[in-house]
């Protein structure tokens, strides 16, 4: 029988809290943690909350050598009343489910799972940030732990959820920043594990990263991984072009992640009778956009950035500046509309925070 009781085992002692200005992201941790188990044959077991702490692992444990492995992120904020806000934590559970198969990891109890996150969140209210632009993330993953070197699906696991106060993820905020079009690494291959959230997708997206940082370039525009024509996300988010009036983000393909903050895009575009399509985008579209005058903005959208203005697209040898570099008008309202939902400032005509 699945247990649904979360048993508390609380810290002796308490950390200091970050200063907001110097909140910086992922880097501070608070006091808990949760943990559940997986054993094959029994299941999911054991929930608990549990001082903030190292973990003990087998060095052969399967995830160190062959990454199963899937995490999630999403943000807790709280509201000037005083109330603990989560935006559609519900969508990021599903997700982690259909990771899970992508990964071969057992599916989890998504009832349980949200209410972990909420238990422990709520017992690190003190946690959450105010400041503007901060709040607390919160990241839920699963380790495979078993400790064996043969190539196979492990048969235990570990679901843990640790909880961040941050800030900003980029150091421009909602300033735009420069985009590299990346033309020799791809992120993601049809049938590959693209639209999973796993570690190895973040793991092969460094090397591409770390050259174009020498470049002054804060994240690259990633393409399709067999022609190199179709653009698929930028950086570690979604992205999103406005041409001659009409938003366009690539469709899911296998090899794109299906955000959350991409799918409340589109929703509140339509929403505000803004064309927006899900669709096959290639770089020569854009840059003929571009060239007649009609590329209006550019911006990624994710979790952890919200929204992200592009001011500056790299693309074979040509220096493509979006909207004077400024943060254009549909980014701003889409950043302004989405943080106000969250914090509680702005009404929530779709029921998405809880
Ligand atoms: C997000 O944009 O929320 C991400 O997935 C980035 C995260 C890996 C830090």
């Amino acid at each position: 029988m699945e247990e649904k009781t979360i048993k508390v085992h609380l810290s002796n002692t308490k950390k200091a809290k970050p200063a907001a200005d110097q909140l910086e992201f992922g880097r501070v941790f608070t006091d808990h943690m949760f943990i559940l188990d997986y054993t094959e044959g029994s299941g999911w077991h054991s929930p608990r909350i549990v001082p903030y702490q190292s973990l003990t692992l087998d060095p052969a444990s399967i995830v160190f050598h062959y990454g199963q492995t899937v995490f999630e992120g999403l943000k807790a904020y709280v509201t000037k009343q005083g109330e603990v806000r989560l935006f559609r934590p519900e969508k990021n559970m599903e997700r982690l489910n259909r990771s899970n198969n992508r990964m071969c990891i057992p599916q989890i109890d998504e009832s349980l799972a949200l209410k972990a996150i909420k238990e422990l969140v709520n017992l690190e209210k003190d946690w959450i940030p105010t400041a503007p632009g901060t709040s607390l993330y919160i990241r839920p993953f699963i380790i495979s732990n078993e400790a064996y070197l043969g190539v196979a699906p492990s048969k235990t696991y570990q679901f843990i959820v640790i909880l961040s106060p941050v800030g900003a993820y980029y150091k421009e905020g909602i300033n735009p920043v420069k985009i590299s079009v990346e033309n020799d690494f791809v992120r993601a291959v049809k049938g590959g594990t693209g639209e999973a959230k796993t570690a190895g997708n973040y793991a092969s997206s460094l090397k591409a990263q770390e050259l174009v940082s020498n470049e002054g370039y804060a994240q690259v525009l990633w393409l399709d991984g067999l022609e190199k024509k179709y653009i698929e996300e930028v950086g570690s988010m979604n992205v999103f072009f406005k041409i001659n009036g009409e938003v366009i983000t690539p469709e899911l393909n296998g090899s794109i992640l299906e955000g959350v903050t991409r799918n409340s895009v589109i929703q509140l575009l339509t929403h505000w009778n803004v064309p927006v399509y899900e669709r096959k985008i290639s770089m020569d579209e854009v840059y003929e956009a571009y060239k007649a005058g009609l590329l209006e903005e550019a911006f990624g959208a994710g979790t952890a950035a919200v929204i992200s203005p592009i001011g500056v697209l790299a693309w074979q040898g040509e220096q493509m500046k979006i909207n004077q570099g400024e943060t254009g008008e549909i980014s701003k309202k889409l950043y302004d509309t989405l943080t106000g939902i969250q914090y509680g400032t702005e009404s929530d005509p779709f029921g998405w925070t809880e």
